[in-house]
């Protein structure tokens, strides 16, 4: 009975066709920011700890960021933390109606946000490295 029906339902199995709207990804990266955002506080709290617990902690805390691979992860927090407080200020002057309630809006102040944790990005890279 159901079969006929199911025939004519268009499906999508090329999920290579699928594109999302950038408002989309905004979103998405948000949350994922967010969650690395929570992670990374423990990791720094760690290293801070480290650093401020005896000279020699600090000496150890300094030779651990030597590493390429940890500076690599600190420029990461880094960068989710810079999308983080872009998107975050994003949503606060959306909430506040301060961007305005249209798809245009929303799509133009997702790619400046992107701009703006780009610039950032770079910064952090600079000040890592
Ligand atoms: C230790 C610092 C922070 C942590 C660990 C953190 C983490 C998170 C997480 C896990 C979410 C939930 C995301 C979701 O449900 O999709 C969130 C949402 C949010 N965060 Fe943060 N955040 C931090 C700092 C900030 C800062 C500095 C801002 C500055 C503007 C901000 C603005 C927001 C906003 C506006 C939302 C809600 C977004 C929405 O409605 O979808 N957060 N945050």
């Amino acid at each position: 009975m159901g079969k006929t029906v199911k025939k004519q339902r268009p499906v999508n199995l090329d999920l290579t066709t699928i594109r999302f709207p950038v408002t989309a990804i905004a979103s998405i990266l948000h949350r994922m920011s967010g969650v690395i955002t929570f992670i990374a506080v423990g990791i720094l709290l760690w290293l801070l700890g480290l650093s401020l617990s005896s000279p020699e902690g600090f000496m150890q805390a300094a030779a651990i960021m030597e590493s390429f691979i940890v500076k690599f992860i600190i420029w990461g927090i880094l960068t989710a933390l810079a999308y983080h407080i872009a998107g975050g200020i994003r949503h606060v002057l959306m909430d506040f109606g301060i961007l305005g309630e249209t798809l245009e809006a929303g799509t133009r102040s997702a790619q400046i946000s992107f701009i703006i944790t780009v610039v950032l990005s770079i910064l952090a890279g600079v000040l890592v490295w």
